[in-house]
């Protein structure tokens, strides 16, 4: 039976942990030119039924650089686009390649996907969670500011994709979450239930930040709602991270964004472009910490 990777809870925390300890190595070798074909000839399918910079060049870089190959499809060129079920084509991709990313809508697509493919499935993102992102933000606080066990991070935002994820990464990593998100924008609550009194909704941006570790913010309209944007522009008033939240936090506070980011409305541009931001590592660890998940699953 292949394991999959759909949400963080698909692996253990051990697992997890043994991940981003791995990333971290993968991602030395890369900076001293070291390659390992740990994947050599093996061949990851990569769907995408909405846009993307980071995850589709981090998928494609990481296969090449373990001596796999990736392709590119889209629902333009497959006969996906065309109404071929996904329980089909998911057959038939199984017999071919040795892994499936797929980044689409519905967070079922993925699963109905998985319990028909032979082969490793990874979320590449769904309207209901980001876990890749997550292995390469768990990489840079780990990087920055070792184990994140114990320690409090603040949500400012949405209750979406990656906020649920999140909650999940509060449970496999063992720390607090405070979520600021405005009324009728939280998190889905069995996501935010399962997590017990770890995580908590604290309206307030400014109290969410006061002391935290961490502070994450996501763009007000994800992929799917830009028809939405003049309306949450509105509903997000007030919830941007701007220098002054930043100074409620610990002095020694990370700011992290998955990106692309929208300055000027989730976060001001004096947060994201400091000169000690770390949203490029948290970027460039999207490589090393996929590579180490591919190599978990498809090795
Ligand atoms: N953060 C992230 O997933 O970026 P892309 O949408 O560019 O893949
Ligand atoms: N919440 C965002 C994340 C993009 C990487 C979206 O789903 O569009």
């Amino acid at each position: 039976m292949a394991r999959h990777f759909l949400t963080l809870l698909d692996l253990t925390a051990g697992e997890l942990r043994d991940l981003i300890a791995r990333a971290g190595e993968l991602k030395q070798e890369h900076r001293q030119g070291r390659t390992s074909q740990i994947l050599h000839q093996k061949v990851l399918a990569m769907i995408f039924d909405k846009s993307s910079t980071r995850t589709r060049v981090s998928f494609q870089a990481g296969m090449t650089q373990l001596g796999g190959a990736a392709m590119f499809l889209s629902p333009n060129d497959t006969q996906l686009g065309r109404g071929e079920p996904i329980e089909d084509t998911a057959r038939v991709l199984s017999r071919m390649v040795d892994g499936v990313m797929i980044r689409t809508f519905a967070h079922e697509t993925v699963e109905t996907f998985a319990a028909h493919s032979d082969v490793p499935v990874i979320n590449g993102l769904t309207d209901l969670y980001h876990p890749c992102q997550l292995l390469a933000d768990m990489q840079t606080y780990f990087e920055h500011r070792g184990d994140i066990r114990g320690r409090t991070v603040a949500w400012i935002g949405d209750g979406n994709n990656m906020c649920h994820s999140y909650i999940n990464a509060a449970r496999q990593f063992d720390f607090k979450l405070r979520i600021a998100c405005p009324e009728g924008y939280e998190p889905d609550a069995g996501i935010l239930a399962a997590a017990g009194d770890r995580c908590a909704i604290v309206r307030d941006p400014m109290a969410a930040a006061e002391g935290v570790d961490l502070v994450v913010t996501d763009v007000w309209a994800s992929m799917g709602q830009e028809q939405e944007q003049k309306q949450r522009e509105k509903a997000f008033a007030g919830y941007q991270v701007t220098p002054a939240l930043m100074a409620r936090a610990d002095k020694e506070a990370l700011f992290m964004h998955c990106l692309p980011a929208h300055r000027g409305e989730e976060v001001a541009a004096e947060v994201i472009d400091a000169p000690d931001s770390v949203v490029w590592d948290e970027a460039e660890n999207r490589l090393h910490a996929q590579k180490a998940l591919l190599e978990f699953l498809m090795a």
